[in-house]
């Protein structure tokens, strides 16, 4: 039977038993694991369908486990950590032996993050182990953001969805690596670049091209995608037209007067609210996605701030 509720004892017993639970973060749920079991790693790809070419992210709750997980750690990669952890920032840093080839991918990297939700750092700090967690979707689908949608993909798999509410930030954390100490975007995400680059001075965005393994799934093309053919436009109206007869849905970041009316919409922030939007989006695509719609049409979001983040995402919803 699966449970979902906000019983961290219970999520503790699980993972001391070496077994997979479901944890909130403020960006999206996570399939956890202890770092040091094997078999809660190999059963971590095993429910997500996930290739072992994919590295993990290690959950930890201080600054002060870093330097058990990582060594040569670069003075800005400490900087950030001090000003965004607890959040939506993970590091990919050289990683100590004690991080294993199954979590690193057989990389000399370990990403690592402190997430920013109560439940799961209580959880974090009664645990004598990290927790390596991926999102909590099978490979290549929409990322959980409540509990709802993690029974949806994992209800046979799972003992135990820790119950964290909807999740605060909504999309994937910003991922950074270094280069010759050079701080390298390698997945845009709900902590803004303008943010990182504020503290930290100019961050080199990796070109998907530069390497023909990605760094990070969220680099593969085709990820985070709903099954509904998906368009991302700045000619709403156009597009509708042109999709004319069709089922549609929209996805809008504020109010549209329709000429033709959609068969559903999703208004991502009514108020205009880019934070509210980033929010609200996966559970947008999830209701759109279970709709049997001919066509999902999405407009784009401007390209600022975490609207850069949100575009990162639709853009790959079109490669379905
Ligand atoms: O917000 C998040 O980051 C969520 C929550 C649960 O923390 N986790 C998440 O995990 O999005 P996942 O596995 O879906 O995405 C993690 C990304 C992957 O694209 C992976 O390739 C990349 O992090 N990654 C992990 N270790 C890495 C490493 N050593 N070098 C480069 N990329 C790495
Ligand atoms: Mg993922």
């Amino acid at each position: 039977m699966l449970e979902i509720s906000k019983n961290i004892q219970r999520a503790k017993q699980l993972l001391n038993q070496e077994e997979i639970v479901a944890i909130p973060t403020e960006t999206v749920y996570g399939l956890a694991g202890n770092i040091y079991s094997e078999k809660a790693i190999r059963s971590i790809f095993k429910i997500k369908e996930r290739p072992f070419f994919n590295p993990l992210i290690v959950h930890i709750h201080s600054i002060d486990q870093l330097d058990s997980f990582a060594t040569e750690i670069p003075l800005k990669a400490i900087q950030l950590a001090q000003k965004f952890w607890p959040g939506s920032l993970t590091l990919v840093l050289k990683k100590k032996s004690v991080i294993s080839d199954l979590i690193s991918a057989g990389k000399d990297t370990v990403a690592v993050r402190i997430p920013n939700h109560q439940l799961t750092l209580e959880l974090l700090r009664e645990l004598d182990f990290p927790l390596a967690a991926p999102s909590a979707n099978p490979f290549g689908c929409i990322s959980p953001t409540h509990p709802k949608h993690v029974v949806h993909y994992f209800k046979n798999d799972l003992k135990l969805v820790l119950d964290g509410g909807q999740c605060e930030n909504g999309i994937e954390s910003t991922i950074i690596g270094f280069e010759e100490q050079n701080p390298v975007l390698y997945r845009l995400g709900s902590l803004s670049l303008e943010k990182i680059e504020a503290e930290i001075g100019p961050v080199r965005i990796k070109n998907k091209s530069e390497t023909n393994s990605p760094e990070a799934s969220g680099m593969l093309s085709k990820h985070y995608a709903p099954k509904t053919k998906t368009i991302l436009t700045n000619l709403i109206h156009e597009e509708i037209k042109s999709n004319q007869g069709k089922k549609i849905g929209i996805v809008a970041y504020k109010k549209i007067d329709y000429n033709i009316q959609p068969f559903s919409e999703e208004i991502l922030s009514e108020k205009g609210d880019i934070e509210e939007a980033m929010r609200n989006l996966y559970a947008a695509m999830h209701r759109l996605d279970s709709q049997n719609l001919d066509v999902i049409i999405a407009e784009k979001f401007p390209d600022s701030g975490v609207g850069k983040s949100i575009n990162d995402r639709l853009i790959r919803a079109t490669k379905n």
